[in-house]
């Protein structure tokens, strides 16, 4: 099984502050940065653009980060290039917001950038399996995507345990309500990609609460 990778959102993050915040969340042991891309149209919400993750990436020592862009867009293909060109390191785009997946999939890779698909909680975990062996990543998502601080929703799991089980070397992340309280059967489920956004950031020792649940996912891994 690949290995634990913990993921802060910094959706959760001070945004007037993002560089000192990634740095702040590197610090603490994160092995990724998520970054929450909306665009007021795939999702009722607006976040930042390529020019903001570019200013970020300038922003942090070279070579350090994982920029790991989830894309809360309609036509996740217009921005490929931007993103690429922005210093994303993976293009996790909505299974929902495109019919080309295929295509889609070999421009991100085409641009040197790994890519992910990530599906909302009422699409069936089928719609991926023929895009498992081509993708890097599948994102379950446990939150109707969107807002941050929003309750994990753990019938969702079902959907990690079937991929986990199709799927055993394939990066599995999951989003939303993430926390000590959560992680347990996300783990158990056979997510190794745990992004976390409100857990992390409000604690009062975000380092403490990233070795948790990397503890617990690399615990499961070992039952
Ligand atoms: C929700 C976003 C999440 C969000 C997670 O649409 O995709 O990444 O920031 O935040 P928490 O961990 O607070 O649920
Ligand atoms: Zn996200």
């Amino acid at each position: 099984m690949p290995e634990a990778k913990i993921a802060p959102s910094i959706l959760a993050g001070d945004f007037a502050n993002l560089a000192h915040e990634c740095t702040r969340m590197m610090k603490a042991g994160s092995d990724w940065l998520h970054i929450d891309i909306m665009d007021g149209h795939f999702v009722p919400n607006l976040t930042i653009g390529a020019p903001v993750v570019t200013c970020i990436r300038g922003a942090l020592p070279k070579g350090d980060s994982f920029f790991d862009c989830h894309m809360m867009v309609s036509n996740p293909e217009q921005w490929v290039e931007d993103f690429a060109q922005a210093g994303g390191d993976q293009y996790c785009f909505h299974y929902e917001a495109t019919t080309n997946h295929e295509a889609l999939i070999d421009k991100i890779h085409s641009l040197g950038m790994r890519a992910g698909v990530a599906i909302k909680p009422g699409t069936p975990v089928e719609a991926v399996f023929d895009l498992a062996p081509i993708v890097d990543m599948i994102l379950v998502m446990t939150v109707e995507p969107g807002f941050g601080g929003q309750k994990f929703r753990k019938e969702c799991m079902p959907k990690v345990e079937i991929l986990r089980s199709k799927f055993p070397e394939l990066d599995i992340e999951v989003d939303g309500g993430l926390g000590p309280d959560t992680i347990d059967i996300a783990a158990e489920a056979g997510a190794n990609v745990i992004v976390a956004g409100t857990s992390v950031f409000k604690a009062n020792d975000p380092s403490e609460v990233i070795a948790l649940l990397r503890k617990t996912v690399e615990a499961n891994q070992k039952k």
